[in-house]
């Protein structure tokens, strides 16, 4: 043990040293000043009769450096290890940085064995290798860095919509509802449920009751109210797909405006909120940003300059077919008019537009679902259905002009079977009801997008999908 360390740990818990951040601390202007220091340490160099440690609190990507006497040169002292460290802050002789801790005490709190700490000093992990540690990798630097965006750009959004007079409404997580009708609904009941006595409705809530695949019906309900709400919260599709886009738990951020005079009312809003929270994140975590930039995506930061200052396209679906049955591209899915569009297609249409993103709307009516307002056009017959695509991910955001005519609406609940189900959605239709649109944007998609990160799961502080729900 450090015999220093042990003798004056007495000392170190009863200084008057403040508490300080490594963030803090590297902006600090009051050099001289006496700070503690708690955090992990990055890199351990001896040099001369001195220690030069690199210690990160995960405040910033930047680590403080930490200069202390060789002396405190201990086993316990190793890359990974936690240390609570007492010093004078001063200014740095080196051009690296400019502060540097003069440490008088360095106290290790948790030792790390760094044969088995799966992370080594100095080498650069992938992605995908630290993927595979998820209880450990938030101690890299690149995914500290995720974390750090990934709060600010929640912040960011938030922001956005509170600058813009929207209402956030707590949309719920458990719902009898399958928004999408797409079939990907975790069901819900309590643990043990099929021993339920009653075995004429077993089901918890009296109906089958799912997580949800989106909040647009219960915003839909608050459009009735409000001029402007949004929700940001954790969504769940059992998507049984492997790809690089899809998670089984993401968060999606979803906005509903009320007396939408046309699609255009929504495009409009999804741009400036991509472009605004994007703006944002470049100015406030411009450090973390660069690194993915910089290692792990090089040559995206052009593309995300694009996104704030090109105007993105608009196409409508038919023309988009035309396009990708124009092309020369082999595509493994072939685009007919009435199909959806594929991963390929989207990132090809994306391509087509020179990387800025592109709006396609008015999608054939049958490929919609029932909430979709009818464009009444033949005899293609299209929904008013809007997606953005973009670079890397394709399909960032999903939406619509809602249908608020009662009797449009009812025929095609029928059709469906749904018009019991949908009673109350179709009474919204009655009573002051208002044209009224939304979109959906997936939170990690979005991630991605901006730092160009290839796969979703390294976009999620915990991934979970099909065959992988790890921790
Ligand atoms: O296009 P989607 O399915 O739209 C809706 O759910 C609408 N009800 C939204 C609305 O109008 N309020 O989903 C919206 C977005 C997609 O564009 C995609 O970015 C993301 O949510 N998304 C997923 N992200 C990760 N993993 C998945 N499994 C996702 N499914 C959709």
């Amino acid at each position: 043990g450090c015999s220093l360390c042990i003798s004056l740990s007495k000392q170190l818990y009863c200084s008057s040293a403040r508490r300080t951040r490594v963030r803090d601390a590297l902006s600090s202007l009051e050099t001289g000043s006496s700070i503690r220091i708690q955090g992990w340490v990055r890199s351990v160099r001896s040099q001369k009769n001195n220690l030069f440690l690199h210690v990160s609190d995960g405040s910033s990507l930047q680590p403080l450096q930490v200069v202390a006497s060789s002396d405190l040169n201990t086993r316990e002292l190793t890359f990974g290890c936690a240390v609570d460290i007492i010093g004078s802050l001063e200014k740095s002789p080196s051009k690296k940085q400019s502060v540097e801790l003069q440490a008088s005490h360095v106290k290790v709190i948790g030792e790390c064995n760094p044969v088995d700490f799966p992370f080594k000093i100095k080498e650069r992990h992938s992605l995908e290798y630290i993927r595979q540690y998820p209880h450990l990798r938030c101690r890299t630097n690149a995914f500290s860095s995720l974390l750090r965006i990934r709060s600010e750009a929640t912040s960011a959004i938030h922001s956005y919509f509170r600058d813009n007079g929207f209402v956030q409404i707590h949309t719920p997580i458990i719902t009898s509802n399958d928004c999408e009708g797409a079939g990907e609904l975790f069901q819900v009941e309590p643990a043990g449920n099929e021993h339920s006595s009653d075995k004429e409705n077993p089901h918890f809530f009296s109906v089958p009751s799912y997580l949800t695949v989106s909040g647009q019906l219960h915003l839909e309900v608050m459009a009735g109210a409000f001029p402007a709400v949004y929700t940001f919260g954790p969504t769940f599709r059992a998507e049984n797909s492997q790809s690089r886009r899809h998670l089984a738990e993401f968060y999606m951020v979803e906005a509903e405006i009320s007396f939408t005079e046309s699609l255009e009312d929504l495009l409009k809003l999804m741009e400036d909120l991509l472009k605004t929270s994007t703006e944002h994140l470049l100015s406030h975590c411009a450090e973390d940003v660069e690194l993915f930039h910089k290692y792990v995506s090089p040559g995206h930061r052009e593309k995300v300059d694009l996104i704030l200052k090109r105007k993105f396209n608009v196409i409508s679906y038919t023309e988009a077919i035309d396009i990708l049955k124009r092309s020369s591209q082999q595509f493994i899915y072939k685009p007919e008019w009435g199909c959806d569009l594929q991963t390929e297609h989207e990132k090809f249409l994306v391509k087509h537009c020179g990387d800025v993103p592109v709006f396609v709307t008015d999608y054939p009516y049958d490929l919609k679902p029932f909430y979709a307002r009818d464009n009444q056009d033949q005899p293609q017959h299209t929904a008013a259905a809007v997606d953005l695509l973009v670079p890397i991910v394709g399909e960032l955001c999903g939406g619509s002009l809602r249908e608020e005519r009662p009797e449009l609406l009812k025929t095609r609940l029928a059709g469906a079977g749904l018009e019991e189900t949908y009673a109350w959605y179709l009474q919204l239709r009655e009573f002051g009801s208002v044209p009224h649109g939304g979109f959906g944007m997936g939170f990690e998609r979005y991630l991605q997008c901006v730092l160009g990160v290839d796969n979703i799961k390294d976009t999620i502080p915990f991934a979970r999908s099909s065959r992988s729900c790890l921790l």
